[in-house]
């Protein structure tokens, strides 16, 4: 299940981080440059998948069942869009992919890693051990001090299940980011998110910039 022509992207970060407004900027970029761009956000991104996220945000349930939920709304996802968008050549930027699981079933909720391990390489290989997995070529991680995002917070709409959880929550989905990060560093762009809405964009541009994915990136 592994891409060959197309360009996945993906864009992380706790809540309130700000990752959001930044990829419609990063699609205008690409198109820019006459790429043909699908916009699309986990979980969701197809009627399926959004029906299981309002389950997943609004439902009270134990971890393993909201990562078997976040994990079948990836494979509806992928199977439906995120596949033929690569095969078809186009630039797929994602809000949240798979690290989100890790960050925050695995790290935020306690869930077990090897669990959540198992049941990636089920969902985004075709099923064989020996296939490749389907990942990002690049994560955009908006790194922000939890206490920086929950005063953010509190500012935004009604909060869902996640965004209503305790600061010590955040500051355990953050360092599961953080742990991802260190395990695959060359798949990641650490932004720092706490600067000035124009100082991240350059960030974001000038890493895009920096793997050759955007050439002479406009706002870097
Ligand atoms: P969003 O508000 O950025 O669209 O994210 C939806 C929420 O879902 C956010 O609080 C993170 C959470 N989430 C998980 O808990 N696990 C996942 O695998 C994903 C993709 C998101």
């Amino acid at each position: 299940m592994q891409n060959s022509t197309g360009l996945f992207i993906s864009f992380e970060g706790i809540d309130g981080a700000g990752k959001s407004t930044h990829i419609e900027a990063v699609a205008q970029a690409f198109e820019a440059q006459g790429r043909s761009v699908t916009r699309t956000r986990e979980p969701g991104g197809t009627p399926l998948a959004e029906t299981l996220r309002q389950l997943v945000l609004n439902d009270p349930m134990d971890a393993l069942t909201e990562s078997l939920l976040v994990f079948a709304a990836r494979r509806d996802h992928i199977q439906r869009v995120i596949a033929p968008a690569l095969a078809q050549g186009r630039v797929v930027l994602c809000d949240r992919f798979t690290d989100a699981t890790f960050a925050y079933q695995g790290a935020g909720r306690g869930f077990d890693l090897g669990v959540l391990q198992t049941l990636e390489q089920w969902v985004q290989s075709s099923g064989d051990k020996a296939s490749a997995l389907l990942q990002p070529q690049l994560t955009i991680w908006f790194d922000l001090p939890p206490t920086v995002a929950a005063a953010r917070l509190v500012e935004a709409r009604v909060p869902d299940k996640f965004e209503s959880q305790p600061l010590a929550f955040f500051e355990t989905v953050a360092g599961g980011y953080a742990a991802r990060f260190v395990r695959e560093p060359q798949r990641f762009a650490r932004i720092n998110a706490n600067q000035s809405l124009h100082a991240v964009r350059e960030d974001v541009m000038a890493a895009l910039a920096a793997k050759a994915f955007l050439v002479g990136a406009p706002g870097a």
